[in-house]
């Protein structure tokens, strides 16, 4: 079936940190066949071209849905925790509830109010974390798949350094993992994330039990963190005193490469920066949670111009919000703070393109363009009065994705296609 959505639209041309640009349409036709963009332009153009198919107009700006890539579903539960850092609240917050996740239904019903809000939020494809349970990732990608989105996950390998109960050993994590790549990856749009949590918590053998995996898997994602706080950088050096610094950690197990995802990555070392550009490893930036644990800014303009790929993430429940407009407006806040703004086009791209590149999905999702997923999300700049009053005296685009970005939450997010269906309302 065919139909086509037609209403004012924004997509890029390129990325906005090199010379590409967001493209405003004021009456733009989207045509959706498939699950995929089919046809894309200004409506007069395109309605023509399908006499038989529906038309819906849509209520607001069309935009690509966007990508958070990197957040942990199972913390669900304990966002809005207080900690007195990263390690403190990892340990009294964040182990005990993903303990829970070893009872499926628990799982199960943690995957389901997660994926409520992501899409609320509209957010149609996001790398998650999953628990050292198996049936926590089993509970995650069926409801992804459930409701037809195009997800990424894995199964969190930890074998030290965290409560017994959430402790597998390198053989089981590779067994374990090694049956869920076969279970979920290329089902649907699932893709695997081969998912060491950090190095303090996986001895040398576990992190090459997912080097590994990695190498007999080479289009499944890895995703991990790095360099998120000080506290964190000294211990990885006591844990790993062979290693020249943290991503060297890393490297040495073969898991730094294209599709490999590290989340955080504010104190890195000029080597560090050089050796992510050369691998291809990306950074998903996630600044709600930065200022939240106190972890740092990460320098995500001079990352990008040493040519690594950044995206924005949640990173709930370190993150505050589900929100990529909050986000953006950290993203753009951290910017400020060091003396690096970010302009209203590129804060969009790291929530969209820049994260679907990220993840290595930027043929698929993360733009509006013919091929593309129709993953794609409708806006409401008058959501809420005091926007509404904001977006109404904009002169341009570029002032209404600012306003929203700063004022907009879950309201101004009137529907969500993911894969040509309407998933939201
Ligand atoms: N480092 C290791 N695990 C985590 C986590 O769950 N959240 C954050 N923010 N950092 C981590
Ligand atoms: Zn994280």
């Amino acid at each position: 079936m065919t139909f086509v959505l037609r209403g004012p639209l924004i997509r890029f041309d390129g990325n906005p940190f090199a010379d590409g640009r967001l493209i405003h349409e004021p009456d733009a036709g989207v045509a959706i066949r498939d699950g995929m963009i089919a046809d894309l332009g200004p409506f007069d153009q395109i309605a023509p071209r399908y006499p038989d198919a529906e038309k819906r107009v849509a209520q607001g700006l069309i935009a690509p849905g966007f990508v958070d890539a990197h957040v942990h579903y199972p913390q669900i539960g304990v966002i809005a925790s207080w900690g007195a850092d990263l390690i403190d609240w990892l340990n009294t917050y964040t182990f005990p509830e993903e303990a829970r996740f070893s009872d499926r239904a628990y799982a199960e019903a943690a995957a389901r109010a997660y994926f409520d809000e992501q899409l609320r939020n509209g957010v149609t494809c996001a790398a998650s974390f999953c628990t050292i349970h198996p049936a926590s990732v089993d509970a995650y990608f069926a409801e992804a798949e459930r409701r037809g989105l195009r997800a990424v996950g894995g199964k969190v390998m930890m074998d030290r350094n965290a409560p017994d109960n959430l402790c597998d050993t390198a053989e089981a994590a590779y067994a374990d993992t090694k049956a869920l790549i076969e279970r979920w990856h290329g089902q649907a749009r699932l893709t695997y994330a081969i998912t060491p949590r950090f190095a303090p918590t996986s001895t040398r053998e576990q992190l090459d039990a997912a080097g590994a995996l990695a190498h007999e898997h080479p289009d499944c994602r890895i995703q991990t963190h790095l360099s998120e706080q000080h506290r964190e950088i000294a211990w990885v050096a006591g844990l790993f005193p062979d290693a020249g610094d943290y991503l060297h950690v890393y490297e040495q197990s073969g898991l730094v490469r294209p599709g490999a995802i590290f989340g955080h990555a504010i104190h890195l070392t000029d080597r560090e920066r050089a050796a992510l550009a050369e691998k291809g490893g990306a950074i998903a930036h996630c600044p709600t949670s930065n200022q939240f644990l106190g972890s740092g800014e990460c320098d995500v303009r001079g990352l990008i111009g040493q040519g690594v790929a950044v995206g924005l993430a949640t990173d709930t429940g370190g993150g505050t919000s589900y929100s990529m407009f909050d986000t953006m407006k950290a993203a753009y806040e951290v910017g400020a703070r060091r003396g690096d703004i970010l302009t209203p086009e590129q804060l969009w791209w790291l929530a969209t393109g820049g994260a679907a590149a990220a993840l290595g999905l930027q043929t698929h999702i993360g733009n509006l363009a013919l091929g593309m997923d129709a993953d794609l999300i409708v806006i409401d700049p008058g959501a809420t009065p005091l926007l509404a009053q904001r977006t109404g005296r904009a002169d341009n685009i570029a002032e209404i994705l600012f306003a929203l970005i700063v004022l907009a939450d879950d309201r101004a997010i009137s529907a969500v296609y993911s894969g040509g269906q309407a998933v939201l309302p």
